[in-house]
């Protein structure tokens, strides 16, 4: 099983050259994996509408399965030796929406295919194989989403170099997250802020510079539990996404809601044009920020941010 992830700071940046805080939340994907005697491997996901059945050639006609089958063919290339059986993935975060699904989905699958091959992969063996279902995600990640789910707790992360520091303990406050509802892929975003980066010429630098400086802020105020700080971080954060163009009005809705209500800090979280927000208020505005979003979004959940990483939780073979 594997948990969702928030992106806290620096989501676009950290494609782009800066790095980027993110935080593994306790909201399961779980993939159950059945051996059987003989092929196909039977891969069924019933929320994402996926059902993919494939021979040892690890191919299927679901496009939605192809991150999936990355996984299992680098599995592969890391010497597992998959073998045939019937794998239900079944997660409580909404796919699409920001949370790390298709992380903590391929994060998932390799642990429970893994441990039913009897191979103890170790984290960074585990993280470089979910970096393939991320490729064929979306051709340019980062690397946050599967360091997130993989490692667990609050990372803090750069592209190229992996996890370069922890933050513990993690918020003290729950983290508010609510769903816009608007599906959206991860690429295109990815593609037009890449592009929007290289069209506004020396202000590329300064604003990840400015993202740097967040980012060095952010974790000092987290580990001194400076709430208001925080939540100020998230909003200059938040008006980066903003002018870099990946928020939706849909989104900014939530976020001011967010504030309206009490909260110290409301940004948009993951790729945007789309997806999900963030809130942290104080302990005692905590409900009234979680129905001031509940009247506009129908999935709103206040998460203990700093889950652990993923795990398998029972090998039968
Ligand atoms: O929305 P998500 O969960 O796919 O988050 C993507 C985070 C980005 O920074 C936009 C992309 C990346 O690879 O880091």
């Amino acid at each position: 099983m594997a948990p969702a992830k928030a992106i806290l700071f620096g989501e676009h940046f950290v494609v782009n050259g800066s790095r980027a805080i993110a935080t593994a939340l306790g909201l399961w994907t779980q993939a159950t994996a059945y051996e059987k005697p003989s092929w196909p491997i039977e891969l069924e996901s019933p929320a994402l509408g996926l059902r993919c059945v494939t021979g040892p050639e690890l191919s299927c006609s679901s496009r939605e399965a192809a991150p999936l089958l990355a996984v299992a063919k680098a599995l592969r290339g890391a010497g597992v030796d998959v073998p045939p059986a019937r794998v239900i993935i079944s997660s409580e975060a909404p796919a699409s929406a920001g949370l790390g699904s298709s992380a903590s989905s391929s994060a998932a699958l390799a642990s429970a295919l893994a441990g039913l091959a009897g191979a103890d992969l170790s984290r960074e063996e585990l993280y470089q194989v979910v970096m393939e279902g991320e490729r064929a995600a979306h051709g340019n990640p980062s690397g946050v989403d599967p360091a997130a789910v993989i490692y667990g707790g609050t990372i803090i992360f750069r592209k190229g170099a992996g996890v370069v520091g922890t933050i513990s303990p993690s918020l003290s406050v729950p983290l508010i997250v609510a769903d816009s509802g608007a599906r959206r892929s991860t690429s295109a975003p990815v593609l037009s802020v890449i592009r929007f980066l290289d069209r506004i010429g020396g202000l590329r630098d300064s604003m990840i510079g400015l993202v740097e400086q967040i980012i060095d802020l952010a974790s000092d105020a987290i580990r001194k539990n400076s709430l208001e700080d925080i939540g100020n971080l998230m909003n200059i954060n938040h008006g980066l996404l903003s002018a870099i163009g990946v928020s939706t009005p849909e989104l900014e809705e939530l976020v001011h809601a967010a504030r309206r209500a009490g909260a110290l800090g409301a940004k948009l979280t993951g790729a945007g044009w789309g997806g999900s927000i963030i809130a942290i208020a104080p302990p005692e505005k905590t409900n009234d920020v979680v129905s001031a979003l509940s009247a506009r979004s129908r999935w709103v959940r206040a998460l203990k941010a700093g889950a652990e990483g993923a795990r398998v939780v029972e090998a039968s073979n």
